[in-house]
C-alpha cells in the first residue's frame, strides 16, 4: 500500500509544534508496518542543506506554480524516508513556515500551501513510477488536496485529512478562487465555502474520504460548538468518516536513558534508577540560576505561548504557589502579552522563576527531564505531546481534562493507577488547588515515586497509532476495489 504524506513541517528540520514531531516520527513507523510511505513537503532550506543528495525529478509550470515555475526535487532523509520537495523560488525558504518576524501570517500563504496541495493532487504529472493509493494531508495547509483532485481524470487515490488543531483553518477571501485555480463548483456550502470565504480546512473536512484527529476525546469534542471552532456542523455531517487516533512519541528522541541533552540518564524500571533524575533537576536549577529551599517542588512549562494553552490562568495562579517556595521553569515563545507576563513574574521572583522566550530544543529536553511536574492547563488540546514526554521522563503531568490530555493522564485520586494530576475547569482557584494537590503528593516521597513508576511504565510509542492508520488505509483502498 502506497501513501503520500503531505505536510508543512517535519522534525528535526522545520518544527513549530507537535505537528512537526508527528510528521517526523509517524512515517518511519508506518514503513515498519509495511506501509510504503513517501512525503511531499515544501522545499525548505533546512532539508536541502542536510540531506546528502537531491535530484530534480521534474520541472512544472501552471497557474499555481508562480510565473517562475516550480520543480519537484527528490531526496532521502537520514532515517531512510523518501521525500519529494516542491520548490518554487521565493516561496518556502523563510525563517518561519507560517509567520513573519512580527508574528503576522505571510501574505502569500494561500498560494504557498495551495501550490503544495495542487502538486499533491497532480502527482501523476511528475511521478509515474510510484502511484499512491492514499494521499494523507495534515492540517489546513493540505485542505485543498481533495478539491484539486476533483479536476483529475481517471483513477484517483483515496484521501485522508488529519486535524492537528481545528483552530487554524486557512480562511481567505472569495476573490482568490480564480488565482487558486479552484473548480468553481467547490465554492458551495457543500464544499469549501465558509461564511462567504474560502476555507482550506473545510475543503479537507468536506471532501476527504476519511478524517482523523489526534485523540479520541478531541474527535468527540470538535463535534460540539464549544470546541468545533465553527466546523462542528461539517463534522457532524461527516461523523461516520471521523475518528480519533492518539498520537505517539518518538521513543528515540525522547528517551531518558539515552537523551544527549540531559545531565543524568535513567529509566523507569526501578525506583533506584528513577532517582538518577535528581541529577537532571540539579543541573537544570543550576543552569536556570534557581535557588530553592531544599526539597521544594519545581514546576515546568514547555509551550507555544498562545491562548489555547491556558497559561494566562497559570500566571495568575502562580503567586500563591510561589509563596510556598516552589519553583517554575518556563520555555515558550508567542503572544507578546504572555511573554511579558512571564518575564514580570521572573523579575518578581528571581530565585524561584526562570523564563526563556525563544525556541530551544535542548532546553525543552532539560526542562522536561529536570522539573518535577510539567503543567499543561490547555483550554483545548487536540493531543498534546509535552505531557507524554513528561510521563516518559517520570515528570508528572498536571493537565486540564480536555482532548488528548484527558486520554493520556490518570489523576492521582485513583491512587493505584495514577500518573499525574487532572482538573476540569480552567479557573485560578481550581488550577492553584490542583498544583497544591501535586505539592502535597510530592511531599509524600513514597507516593510520588509510585506515581513516577506508573508514569514511566506507560507505552506511548508510535506502533499502536501506526497500526490504526494502517487499518484505516486498508479500509479506504478496499472500499474502492
Ligand atoms: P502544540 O503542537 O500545540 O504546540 P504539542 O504538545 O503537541 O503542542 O507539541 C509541542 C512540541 O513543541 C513539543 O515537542 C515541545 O517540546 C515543542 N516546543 C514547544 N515550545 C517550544 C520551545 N519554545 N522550544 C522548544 N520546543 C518547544
Ligand atoms: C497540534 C495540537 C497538539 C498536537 C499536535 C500534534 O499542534 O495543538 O495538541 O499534539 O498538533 O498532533
Amino acid at each position: 500500500m502506497r501513501v503520500l504524506f503531505v505536510a508543512s513541517e517535519i522534525y528535526p528540520y522545520v518544527k513549530t509544534g507537535g505537528l512537526g514531531d508527528v510528521v517526523g516520527a509517524l512515517p518511519p513507523e508506518l514503513i515498519k508496518h509495511n506501509v510504503d510511505v513517501r512525503l511531499l513537503l515544501p522545499a525548505y532550506g533546512e532539508i536541502l542543506d542536510s540531506v546528502e543528495k537531491v535530484t530534480t525529478l521534474k520541472t512544472l509550470s501552471g497557474p499555481l506554480y508562480s510565473k517562475k515555475g516550480a520543480r519537484i526535487l527528490a531526496c532521502t532523509l537520514a532515517d531512510g524516508v523518501k521525500v519529494y520537495l516542491l520548490d518554487i523560488e521565493g516561496y518556502y525558504d523563510r525563517p518561519n513556515p507560517y509567520v513573519d518576524k512580527a508574528g503576522k501570517d505571510w501574505p502569500d500563504n494561500h498560494l504557498r500551501f495551495a501550490a503544495l496541495c495542487y502538486a499533491a493532487a497532480h502527482i501523476a504529472d511528475w511521478e509515474n513510477d510510484w502511484v499512491p493509493d492514499i494521499i494523507h494531508g495534515h492540517d489546513w495547509h493540505c485542505g485543498l488536496i481533495p478539491a484539486y483532485l476533483r479536476q483529475v481524470q481517471g483513477p484517483k487515490p483515496a484521501t485522508v485529512a488529519t486535524i492537528h488543531n481545528i483552530a487554524y483553518q486557512g480562511i481567505f477571501p472569495r476573490r482568490l478562487m480564480a488565482e487558486l485555480a479552484l473548480p468553481a463548483d467547490t465554492y458551495n456550502i457543500n464544499g469549501l465555502e465558509y461564511y462567504g470565504q474560502i476555507s482550506f480546512l473545510k475543503s479537507g473536512l468536506y471532501y476527504s474520504d476519511a478524517i482523523t484527529t489526534v485523540s479520541p476525546q478531541y474527535a468527540k469534542e470538535i463535534q460540539l460548538p464549544e470546541y468545533g471552532c465553527g466546523m462542528q456542523d461539517v463534522l457532524k455531517i461527516r461523523s461516520v468518516a471521523l475518528q480519533g487516533i492518539l498520537n505517539g512519541i518518538d521513543p528515540d528522541v525522547w528517551n531518558p536513558s539515552t537523551d544527549p541533552h540531559i545531565a543524568g540518564h535513567y529509566n523507569g524500571r526501578t525506583l533506584k534508577e528513577i532517582r538518577n533524575k535528581a541529577a537532571c533537576r540539579a543541573a537544570l536549577l543550576a543552569q536556570c540560576k534557581l535557588n530553592l529551599r531544599s526539597k521544594r517542588m519545581v514546576f515546568g512549562v514547555v509551550s507555544r505561548l498562545v491562548e489555547q494553552k491556558g497559561l494566562d490562568v497559570l500566571l495568575d495562579a502562580m503567586q500563591v504557589i510561589l509563596q510556598q517556595g516552589a519553583g517554575l521553569a518556563v520555555l515558550g515563545a508567542g503572544d507578546a502579552e504572555l511573554e511579558e507576563g512571564f518575564t514580570r513574574l521572573a523579575k518578581e521572583w528571581p530565585s524561584q522563576v526562570f523564563v526563556f522566550h525563544g525556541y530551544d530544543e535542548t532546553l525543552a529536553h532539560r526542562i522536561i527531564a529536570g522539573v518535577d511536574c510539567i503543567i499543561v492547563p490547555s483550554r483545548f488540546e487536540p493531543c498534546g505531546l509535552v505531557q507524554l514526554y513528561g510521563l516518559r521522563y517520570g515528570t508528572l503531568p498536571l493537565v486540564r481534562r480536555t482532548g488528548g490530555l484527558a486520554d493520556t493522564v490518570i489523576d492521582n485520586k485513583d491512587k493505584s493507577a495514577s500518573t499525574g494530576f487532572v482538573f476540569d475547569n480552567l479557573t485560578v482557584p481550581e488550577l492553584a488547588y490542583t498544583m497544591q494537590r501535586a505539592i502535597n503528593t510530592y511531599n509524600d516521597k513514597t507516593q510520588w515515586a509510585k506515581l513516577q513508576k506508573n508514569a514511566m511504565a506507560q507505552n506511548f510509542g508510535w506502533s499502536r497509532a501506526a497500526g490504526e492508520y494502517k487499518v484505516l488505509y486498508k479500509s479506504l483502498t478496499k472500499s474502492r476495489t
